[in-house]
């Protein structure tokens, strides 16, 4: 079997390149992937140098590339994590994120009707169901929660799910669905909440909490997400949604302060900025259906991935230090120069 990975140079996509040769041997696994500035081909050092792994840098918003390559590799199964994934940066430039997230959803299942694709995966998000509130733990979002966006990023996603859905329903494209609450572990790029306040806070840098840190998300250490995909995308019904998440709600200021005390820092190091506009108070997802259906529970707990991810970057300090002296410091100073 062939597996085409799109994004698989980026964080969950390298994981999860990673879970399938260890777990399919036998599969060969092609990566297409632009190398935008979240993908790194040190992400996916050890899996170049295994026969049943192909790299391609391509765009997948590049029709005649992403044609050229189905038509070489003639894929089983397309799962597609390329994306603009920072919500930050979609408030800066929206236009990049309808580009890549929806028109290269677009690309990719045109091509998987030309050449008979027998699943196309599509890696979406909880974001499309917006946000629940912070008085009410008893809500969480379900499959038929209604689509209900803050973002450009999660607008540009919820957008892409639909043109999935019709693409299933108009031209019978074998089609399935995952909406992921937020991952964390290995590889994850410092732009995000929690390799930025680990890698600052080596650094002993202040760590930007936006607004009051009581914001809610509901966090899957990122092997219990590959391990969902996998599961989906080889045995989930054709047509489905499945959300994915593990019951694991904590605040920022709850987060922040692991990471501290993971690393022996002290809590001063934390500083309020002003909140990112739009803020989605709560995610929360409720896994059932994947369980019930699929089999699918987390193993291993937020305690337990989080001292793992801390140990993955105290033992990998090139990886983020690389990242850290390029491009990276302009953005940290456009974004949290004057907040
Ligand atoms: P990431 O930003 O780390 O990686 C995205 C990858 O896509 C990068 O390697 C990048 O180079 C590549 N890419 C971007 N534009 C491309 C293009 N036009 N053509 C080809 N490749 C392109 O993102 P991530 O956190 O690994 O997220 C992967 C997917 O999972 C995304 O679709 C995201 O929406 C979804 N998701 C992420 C989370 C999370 O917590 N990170 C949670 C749920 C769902
Ligand atoms: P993030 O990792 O960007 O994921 P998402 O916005 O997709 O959930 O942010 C997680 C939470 O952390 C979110 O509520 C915003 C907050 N946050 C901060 O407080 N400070 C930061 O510097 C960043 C990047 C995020």
């Amino acid at each position: 079997m062939t597996i085409l990975v799109t994004g698989g140079a980026g964080f969950i996509g390298s994981n999860f390149v990673y879970y399938e040769l260890a777990h399919y041997p036998e599969d060969r696994i092609v990566c297409i992937d632009k190398l935008t500035y979240a993908g790194n081909l040190a992400n996916l050092k050890e899996a170049l140098e295994n026969d049943h792994f192909r790299f391609v840098r391509g765009d997948i918003t590049d029709r005649e590339a992403v044609e050229k390559l189905f038509g070489e590799e003639k894929p089983d199964i397309v799962v597609n994590f390329a994306a603009e994934s920072h919500v930050d940066r979609s408030v800066e430039d929206p236009g990049l994120f309808l580009r890549t997230n929806i028109l290269g959803t677009q690309t990719l299942m045109d091509a998987c009707r030309k050449f008979g694709v027998k699943r196309y995966h599509q890696v979406s998000t909880d974001e499309v169901y917006g946000d629940l509130p912070l008085d009410r733990p008893d809500l969480f979002f379900t499959e038929t929660t209604p689509i209900h966006t803050s973002s450009p990023y999660s607008a540009s996603k919820a957008s892409a799910d639909l043109l999935v859905l019709a693409y299933a329903r108009t031209f019978k494209l074998p089609v399935s669905i995952t909406r992921c609450s937020n991952n964390y572990g290995p590889y994850h790029f410092p732009e995000k909440l929690i390799p930025l306040m680990i890698t600052r806070a080596l650094a002993d840098e202040s760590l930007p909490v936006y607004g009051n840190g009581e914001n809610v998300r509901d966090w899957l250490y990122v092997e219990d997400h590959c391990a969902a995909i996998d599961l989906v995308m080889r045995k989930g019904r054709e047509g489905e949604i499945y959300n994915v998440g593990g019951h694991n709600e904590r605040t920022n200021l709850q987060v922040v302060k692991t990471v501290l005390k993971e690393l022996g820092k002290p809590e001063s190091l934390i500083t309020f900025v002003r909140d990112r506009p739009g803020h989605d108070q709560r995610y929360a997802i409720d896994p059932t259906k994947i369980h019930e259906e699929l089999g699918w529970l987390p193993t291993t707990d937020f305690d337990t991935g989080m001292h793992r991810t801390v140990e993955w970057y105290l033992a990998n300090q090139k990886w983020w230090k690389d990242i850290l002296a390029g491009e990276y410091q302009n953005y940290f100073q456009h974004m949290y120069g004057n907040r």
